[in-house]
């Protein structure tokens, strides 16, 4: 999630501690329904296999491209250390930023 535009790890956050903060979830970067141009990219590009690490996966790559709009692999896969992926491994999931930056553009 994220907590005023940072990324930071739900599971281990307090949510008494989070009042008056601004809370982003996955769900609401759809606007209307439609997928941001980062969920179909992960969509599109395979990011999601089994899909348990997305969420995670796309609000850590939403707050990289906020502040940094054409990141490079190496600024992609710092901003994602923190999440872990057990399924086929990163390559479709930077792919899938990869391809959401160019799309943002
Ligand atoms: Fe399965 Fe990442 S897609 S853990």
């Amino acid at each position: 999630m994220l907590v005023d535009g940072e990324p930071r790890l739900a599971c281990i956050t307090l949510a008494a501690s989070m009042q008056g903060r601004r809370i982003e979830t996955i769900e609401s970067l759809a606007t209307q329904g439609r997928l941001s141009a980062l969920q179909r990219a992960f969509h599109e590009r395979l990011g999601t296999q089994c899909g348990f690490c997305t969420p995670g996966m796309i609000m850590a790559a939403e707050a990289l491209l906020r502040r940094e709009p054409r990141p490079t692999e190496a600024q992609i896969r710092e901003a994602l250390s923190g999440n872990l992926c057990r399924c086929t491994g990163y390559v479709k999931i930077i792919e899938s930023v990869l391809a959401a930056a160019e799309a943002r553009r």
